[in-house]
């Protein structure tokens, strides 16, 4: 009833901005403040082709550009905290879909969009799995523009020449490691470029899945599975082991500086999501080659950002356009062509992206899909923030036990049973 009169209200906004009804001046432009981490590189090319097209589908709307920057939301979703409680939220901002959602849903801090879902049509052109991951107690909060890998080796092919390695994957978690060691015995010092925690949270996840399986990495975010356990601890070791062939000041990196590494053949692979393969053709180093973190088979680990409305927007219409925008057709090509990611939905033509997203966007299709801790789609923010802090910790401490211990501990405290 609710969202029925919110329509009703917002169309009535959209027609005044038209400026109709005889009205010879029309009304100014209105704002609306998008909120994201988008600022630079491919994920800076991603937001400008979605405004673009804002801009063409929403006459009378202006965008206006609330990015903080900072990889995967570090410092975005902090400051977002803070205008939240000072009552001062942007009228949409980014947002993992999944676990990471509750907590605003929970908060009451953005609104219902599920009528939107079935004015636009989106419970039919988005994967039923997706909405139902989007679905908190039958309602839906956001919507999706993509659909990112995060579980992805970008490698440096010149590098790997150098030790008279091939591009091609390793064909498991064992042989990656002696790729490694032969980068490094062909004086690469680092040859794995790693970044701060998130991004080390993201390379501890592809090797759980490596050693767990699919439905056992699935399991340590909904209870069956023990961080405790035996398999853990083989991972947590095959972990040390790969962070042992990356470059020491880790944990001041933020990912486009670990790329950096790559980019300047100081490092020969770098484990990321598929965000780097947009960046890496905006800064200038298309020839990169790629593969699916060694051991995970056909898993494909996936993440989605995805756009709220905040409770507490002035500018419903302006909203409510953005994100019909996001969730289009067109819009999804277009943002998606820029940034790396696949549409979120599936009826959106592969013509005009690239070589990688052809392949994700099979591998997306014929793949065992799993969540991301690091970016939401598998645990809450309060449980991300636990286990970054207990690989930060590792940096210092070096003690595998202790980050297990960490680890276990951070899953009795906010797993959600
Ligand atoms: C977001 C991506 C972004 C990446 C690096 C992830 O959390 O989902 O859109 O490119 O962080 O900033």
């Amino acid at each position: 009833m609710r969202m029925v009169a919110v329509l009703a209200v917002a169309a009535l906004l959209g027609a005044a901005g038209c400026g109709s009804g005889g009205d010879p001046e029309p009304p100014p432009p209105r704002t609306v403040e998008v909120f994201t981490w988008w600022a630079e590189g491919g994920e800076k090319a991603g937001l400008d082709a979605l405004v673009a097209r804002f801009a063409a589908d929403c006459p009378g709307q202006r965008f206006e550009n609330g990015a903080v920057a900072g990889g995967a939301g570090v410092n975005a979703k902090r400051e977002l905290t803070r205008r939240i409680a000072r009552k001062d939220p942007p009228d949409t901002f980014q947002a993992h879909a999944g676990a990471e959602l509750t907590e605003y849903i929970d908060a009451g801090q953005v609104q219902d969009l599920t009528a939107y879902y079935d004015a636009w049509g989106l419970r039919a052109a988005l994967p039923a799995g997706l909405v139902d991951d989007l679905t908190v107690n039958g309602k839906i909060y956001s919507v999706p523009a993509n659909i990112h890998r995060a579980n992805v080796i970008w490698a440096n092919p010149a590098v790997l020449a150098r030790a008279g390695l091939p591009s091609t994957p390793p064909k498991d978690l064992p042989a990656f490691l002696d790729d490694l060691a032969a980068l490094r015995a062909a004086g690469v010092e680092a040859p794995l470029a790693v970044g701060r925690d998130w991004t080390q949270l993201m390379l501890l996840e592809a090797v759980l899945i490596s050693d767990l399986g699919a439905s056992g990495f699935a399991g340590l975010f909904t209870g069956e599975t023990d961080w405790a356990g035996a398999a853990v601890t083989r991972a947590v070791a095959d972990f040390t082991r790969l962070l042992s062939f990356g470059n020491p000041d880790r944990d001041s990196l933020d990912w486009p500086q670990a790329e950096r590494l790559l980019i300047d053949g100081k490092a020969g692979y770098q484990l990321m999501g598929d965000w780097e393969a947009a960046d890496l053709t905006a800064k200038g180093f298309p020839g990169y080659a790629w593969f699916t973190f060694p051991g995970n088979g056909t898993t494909f680990q996936w993440l989605a950002d995805a756009f709220t409305m905040a409770t507490g927007t002035l500018n419903m219409a302006g909203t409510e356009c953005w994100l019909k925008t996001v969730g289009s057709a067109a819009g999804q090509h277009d943002f998606n062509a820029a940034k790396g990611s696949i549409p979120a939905r599936t009826d959106v033509p592969s013509a005009g992206l690239s070589a990688y997203q052809q392949s994700a966007m099979a591998d997306w299709r014929s793949g065992t899909p799993v969540p991301s801790c690091a970016h939401g789609s598998a645990c809450s923010q309060p449980w991300q923030n636990a286990i970054n802090a207990a690989l930060t910790a590792y940096t210092t401490r070096r003690d595998p036990r202790a980050l297990q211990a960490d680890l276990a501990l951070a899953a009795d405290q906010f797993i959600r049973r």
